[in-house]
């Protein structure tokens, strides 16, 4: 039985496909098994980013794979050690279906509030629907240059009561031009971008190991 990762938020733009791309990177990086389920058909944005992974010849390969239903992702995932949902935005009830799958729920929001009370309104709605609040955690993605505001959003996010993970993604060029690549926002060409995203990593490792799964 794979350990099952969703990454979802109601918004574009926010790093889901970013993050989803590095959690499975750096457990493929420890030998796991590793598939990425794209869920956002549209954009197929993981889909193509992978494409470039495999021409530009990035290791470790993660498998990737458009999926319209949550079931038939899960299905596959018998074959691996992982399964990491990029969800779609706007997409309520696949949203629900991923987070009724998952080991760990990971919504990965901006520091404004514009994308923070959007965030905290969808771990609500989750809650309201059944999923077990600590299974549910904030990421802060996209954060800026100003250590007040992300203080702010740190504190914002606290004070809603869910997990907010240690760690944060910086906006940062290097992560753009990196996935350009096919590469992930801990494979950059700056080695203090790489250790700082990786703060993050860890932290999702560890909250994947406490919520009981290896
Ligand atoms: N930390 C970051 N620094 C720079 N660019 C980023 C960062 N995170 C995401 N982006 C860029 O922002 C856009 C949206 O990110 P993406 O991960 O595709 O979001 P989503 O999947 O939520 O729509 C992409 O162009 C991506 O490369
Ligand atoms: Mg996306």
């Amino acid at each position: 039985m794979a350990l099952v990762i969703g990454v979802v938020s109601q918004k574009g733009g926010v790093g889901k496909s970013t993050l989803a791309r590095l959690i499975a990177c750096n457990y493929a990086a420890s030998e796991w098994r590793v598939k990425i389920a794209d869920m956002d058909l549209a954009q197929g944005t993981c889909t193509s980013w992978n494409r470039r992974r495999l021409q530009n010849e990035i290791e470790p390969k993660v498998a990737v794979e458009q999926f319209l239903n949550v079931d038939d992702a899960i299905k596959t995932g018998e074959q691996y050690d992982l399964v990491v949902f990029d969800g779609a935005p706007h997409s309520t009830r696949k949203t629900l279906d991923i987070a009724d799958a998952c080991d760990l729920l990971i919504l990965p929001t901006g520091v404004s509030l514009d994308d923070l009370e959007p965030t905290i309104k969808l771990a609500h709605e989750l809650k309201k629907h059944g999923i077990y609040p600590p299974k549910i955690s904030i990421a802060l993605t996209r954060a800026g240059n100003s250590d007040v505001e992300l203080a702010e959003g740190m504190e914002y996010v606290r004070s809603s009561g869910y997990h907010l993970l240690d760690g944060v993604i910086h906006e940062k060029t290097a992560i753009r031009r990196a996935s350009d690549e096919g590469k992930c926002a801990t494979e950059t060409s700056f080695k203090s971008i790489n250790e700082k995203v990786d703060q993050l990593v860890q932290a999702i490792v560890n909250r994947a190991d406490e919520l009981g799964k290896k």
